[in-house]
């Protein structure tokens, strides 16, 4: 009886919380994988914003959680320096960021170039390996912090989407179009020829 109670209770705290990790594993339960997107830019332009939402909606058909967080980008040049800017907006950042629990996929033309299937696979990984979601940063105008890169290649990935420079509105489109397409490969929904 007391064993039963302590699995109802178990039970109650990972439906009122997904954070509840330790609850869901007890049960075999899994919650919705989280994809968090974070920008710094509130600008919107419809086009994108529309094809956003599209891909959206299509990706948390899959049973993915999806957020957007934007951030207030930091004072740069002439009030502070480019490195301070980036030091802000990181900090800012990584403070969202679970270390140890998810995942850090930075946006940066440093990063290495994968194709849609290795990105389906790493995420699908992501997941095996039991991480609560993945948080994908596109950098702020001046771009990421040295911290920030660390922490991806230590806890995660830095992902370029080619050597062509776009903006960041274009990239988020990408980003969203990729993970519908990442979710049509894992689940083979014929999308991805
Ligand atoms: C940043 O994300 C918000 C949604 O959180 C979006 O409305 C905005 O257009 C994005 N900014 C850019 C530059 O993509």
């Amino acid at each position: 009886m007391q064993r039963f109670s302590v699995v109802l209770f178990l039970f109650a705290l990972s439906l009122q919380s997904c954070d509840s990790f330790t609850a869901l594993g007890v049960l075999g339960l899994r919650c919705a994988f989280k994809v968090r997107v974070v920008n710094f830019s509130k600008t919107k332009e419809k086009w994108s914003e529309e094809a956003c939402r599209d891909f959206g909606s299509r990706v948390k058909k899959f049973g993915i959680e999806l957020e957007e967080v934007t951030l207030k980008p930091a004072p740069g040049p002439p009030k502070r320096t480019v490195i301070q800017q980036r030091e802000e907006e990181g900090k800012e950042l990584l403070s969202r960021v679970d270390v140890g629990r998810e995942k850090l996929i930075v946006l940066d033309e440093r990063g290495d170039i994968m194709t849609s299937h290795e990105f389906a696979d790493y995420l699908k990984k992501c997941a095996d390996d039991g991480d609560r979601g993945v948080t994908f940063a596109i950098g702020g105008a001046n771009g990421h912090s040295e911290e920030v890169q660390q922490t991806a290649r230590r806890q995660g990935k830095m992902i370029s989407f080619g050597k062509m420079v776009m903006n960041h509105q274009v990239a988020r489109v990408v980003l969203f179009e990729q993970l519908y397409r990442a979710m049509t490969i894992q689940h083979s929904v014929p999308y991805h020829k």
